[in-house]
């Protein structure tokens, strides 16, 4: 687009950025950004056009895996290649720092925009909301810092790549609702939950497939922490044992977003032990 140009997003940005993010009412704030930025400062994008930050996306790396989001370009500006500009950059970006693999969670209405730059289908991640009455949580404590290694190793195993430094974060954030589900001096499951409002937003929550006992241990120990039975996450519509206790618990499906696939087939991971993911956004 002409006039316009592509620089790194930085913190006297975030005002402008939620202003974009809030036109699709995607509930972002500004402690969001500064993990974002905490996670990747080099990896946030801006296009500016007359002084004036008109687009937004985010990256975030784990080993040679990024995840990109929260994409999005002022409503008046769409359609004049701003969006393709800002996701060029950033593809460069991430590409020159070694990085193999890209994924995002696209709206279904613009999986036409990412495969126009090379983005392919990989799965439909759904978002659901549901509130329920709960039981005894056996087997699930608070995280402690010395489990964070372990963890990190687990977590790897289903997410495709090393999370550490977003573990570390959410330890430090969210203390009482990060919990983990261990039998037998084995981890075999965590959650972290981020209470806002009147609502909890869960993820990443990651059991090892074939328990599904312990992620309802994992959902009764959060919501008995968070002092709320309403929830909100995003999990990949291939784990079935995940599809079976929504569809118990009679939570709603909000939407569906396409999980896509830039560069090499790499960090697959192993969705059946995914039951949210950390963010649309992170993956
Ligand atoms: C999706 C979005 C970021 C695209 O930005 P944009 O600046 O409008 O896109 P561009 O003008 O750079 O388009 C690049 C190419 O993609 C195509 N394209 C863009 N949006 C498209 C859509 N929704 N459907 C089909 N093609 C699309 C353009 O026609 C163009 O094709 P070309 O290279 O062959 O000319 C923008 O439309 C937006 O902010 N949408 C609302 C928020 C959103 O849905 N974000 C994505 C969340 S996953």
């Amino acid at each position: 687009m002409e006039g316009a140009k592509v620089r790194r997003l930085d913190e006297h940005d975030i005002g402008a950025a939620i202003a974009l993010t809030n036109l699709e009412n995607w509930g972002y704030t500004r402690a969001d950004f500064v993990r974002l930025l905490t996670l990747s400062p080099e990896g946030c994008f801006v296009v500016e056009a007359n002084g004036r930050v008109v687009g937004v996306l985010t990256t975030t790396t784990y080993d040679g895996l990024a995840f990109l989001g929260a994409v999005i370009v002022s409503p008046e500006l769409r359609g004049k290649g701003a969006g393709k500009q800002m996701m060029e950059t950033a593809l460069d970006y991430l590409r020159s720092t070694g990085v193999r693999t890209v994924r995002l969670n696209a709206y279904l209405n613009a999986i036409p925009f990412y495969e126009r730059l090379g983005f392919q289908r990989e799965y439909e991640v759904i978002r659901w909301t549901g509130s329920t009455a709960t039981g005894r949580a056996r087997g699930v404590r608070p995280l402690r810092l010395d489990d964070l290694d372990g963890l990190a190793r687990f977590d790897a195993t289903y997410f495709g790549a090393n999370r550490r430094a977003l573990l570390d974060l959410l330890a430090e954030e969210v203390p009482s609702t990060f919990l983990v589900a261990e039998s037998r001096g084995s981890i075999r499951g965590f959650l972290a939950g981020n209470p806002g409002g009147d609502s909890c937003e869960i993820g990443p929550w990651v059991v090892a497939p074939g328990r599904g006992s312990v992620s309802q241990d994992l959902y009764r120990g959060l919501v008995a922490a968070a002092g709320t039975a309403d929830v909100a996450f995003s999990g990949p519509s291939t784990n079935e044992a995940l599809l079976e206790f929504v569809r118990n618990r009679g939570f709603e499906e909000v939407f569906r977003a396409l999980r896509m696939r830039w560069g090499a087939d790499e960090f697959a991971g192993d969705p059946r032990g995914v039951w949210a993911l950390g963010g649309l956004e992170k993956g």
